[in-house]
């Protein structure tokens, strides 16, 4: 098993930290964490992927060791992210990597596809989304922004619990999740979700993306229902899906061998 490096950067305003492991030499693999998660989110494919890979999980701004800096609210942007990952590759000397966005990661890694396509070796979307919000969604991402202070990242934690995991999710899987949630800066959260709700529809983005592309969602993800993601993965030239039996939402943290049996599997062949 490797071990893991820590790692961190310091931007205008923010402490940037990641967790590394594997060769110097190899092929950069990117783990991006969903929301309001952290790079945590991905130990047990973190250390397996090292093997072969060179892996970095970042905490993205305000979660895990990373601070969330100056970020006035009428500039939070999914871009803000994307410019940090890029920074990161930058102090990491890689030029590029796979790109593994989990969910709001996901959403961020479409945001380097706009704006840092050369960042991107290869993707994979991971129990996420192409398509924008409704307005529905849009409202009630802005109301806990709004509220995300009063209310605290338990409280919070307990309003997310319903859509996370599936119903028979493992005991270690629903602690590690909401642990991660209850950890959570509320301030970060509400930067991120005021981020996601201003984010556009990608569908055209990723539908003319000729890179590798995989898309990996578990069999209950009520947030980034399978439907959704298989059309999305077969409207790009090179997409592939992968349903994984039995998981909800957090398939990785679900289904943890099943879903890095799968990126080996699909990193092996790109
Ligand atoms: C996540 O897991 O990152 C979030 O559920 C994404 C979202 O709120 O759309």
């Amino acid at each position: 098993m490797s071990d893991l490096t820590d790692r961190e950067i310091h931007l205008a305003g923010a402490r940037l930290a990641w967790s590394e492991a594997g060769s110097a030499e190899a092929n950069g693999v990117l783990l991006v964490h969903g929301f309001p998660l952290h790079g945590g989110m991905w130990r047990d494919q973190h250390t397996a992927l090292a093997h072969d890979y060179r892996v970095l999980a970042p905490d993205l701004r305000g979660y895990g060791r990373s601070t969330l800096g100056d970020w006035p609210d009428d500039a939070t942007t999914l871009g803000r992210y994307a410019d940090d990952l890029a920074a990161l590759l930058d102090a990491a000397g890689l030029e590029s990597a796979v790109v593994v966005g989990f969910s709001m990661g996901g959403y961020i890694a479409l945001e380097m596809l706009r704006r840092c396509p050369e960042r991107v070796a290869a993707l994979v979307m991971m129990d996420t989304r192409v398509i924008a919000d409704d307005e529905a969604g849009r409202a009630g991402r802005l109301k806990m922004a709004a509220h995300a202070a009063e209310w605290g990242a338990k409280r919070i934690a307990g309003m997310m619990r319903p859509k996370l995991l599936a119903s028979d999710a493992s005991d270690e899987a629903v602690q590690q999740t909401l642990g991660q949630i209850e950890s959570a800066d509320p301030a970060a959260i509400a930067a991120s979700q005021l981020a996601m709700a201003a984010r556009p529809d990608s569908t055209e983005l990723l539908g003319q993306y000729a890179g590798p592309l995989l898309a990996i969602v578990g069999e209950h993800d009520e947030i980034s229902p399978p439907d959704e993601m298989r059309g999305f993965a077969q409207a790009a030239p090179r997409g592939e899906f992968v349903e994984i039996p039995g998981a909800g939402h957090m398939a990785p943290i679900e289904r943890p061998t099943a879903v890095t049996d799968t990126l080996r599997a699909w990193l092996a062949r790109i």
